[in-house]
């Protein structure tokens, strides 16, 4: 049986410890795990792709199987020119389950031969999103525990330069 492969996509604007929850989880299933930051533009971000794709690296720099890269256009194209097999998805909550199956069905219609594997991070974060972090570092709450502290800083940086 061939190495297996898979793809951790995300806007990751920031990553929290939800997603590197995840990122530790899948590191230990698959051979190889590509965390993948969309960079398709219909979003306004807070932080740029180089400082996501940065703080990422940093935060996964101890686990061997894992890498980081930028993707545009569809996912499935880009699985493919990776040759993964899996795209990793996490559900946090029943919330999310809606989306994540309509895009994971798409996704399969789009390419068949990719599956979507999600798993569920420790519950001691399912509660975190990027979207609340920001909310709450922009309006002076604290984000400890919610974020590496590398992520923590540059919200610092980023927020409130001297
Ligand atoms: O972290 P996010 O923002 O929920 O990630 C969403 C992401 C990047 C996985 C999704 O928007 C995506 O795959 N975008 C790439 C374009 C694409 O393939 N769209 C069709 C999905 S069915």
């Amino acid at each position: 049986m061939s190495a297996i492969l898979a793809i951790y996509p995300g806007s990751f604007d920031p990553l929290t410890h939800g997603h590197l929850d995840l990122i530790e989880r899948g590191s230990q299933i698959f051979d190889q795990l590509v965390v993948a930051v969309l960079t398709n533009l219909e979003k306004a971000a807070l932080f740029s792709i180089e400082e996501r794709v940065d703080m990422l690296r940093e935060v996964t720099a101890g686990i061997p199987n894992v890498s980081v890269d930028t993707f545009r256009g569809l996912l499935v194209d880009y699985a493919l020119s990776k040759k993964a097999r899996v795209i990793l998805r996490g559900i946090r909550a029943f919330t999310d389950y809606e989306y994540e199956l309509q895009m994971a069905l798409m996704n399969r219609q789009l390419q068949p031969n990719i599956e979507t594997v999600f798993l569920t991070p420790a519950e001691a974060y399912s509660h975190i999103s990027s979207r609340l972090v920001k909310e709450i570092f922009q309006h002076g709450g604290p984000v400890k525990g919610l974020v590496p502290p590398v992520v923590e800083e540059r919200l610092r940086r980023k927020v409130f330069p001297k």
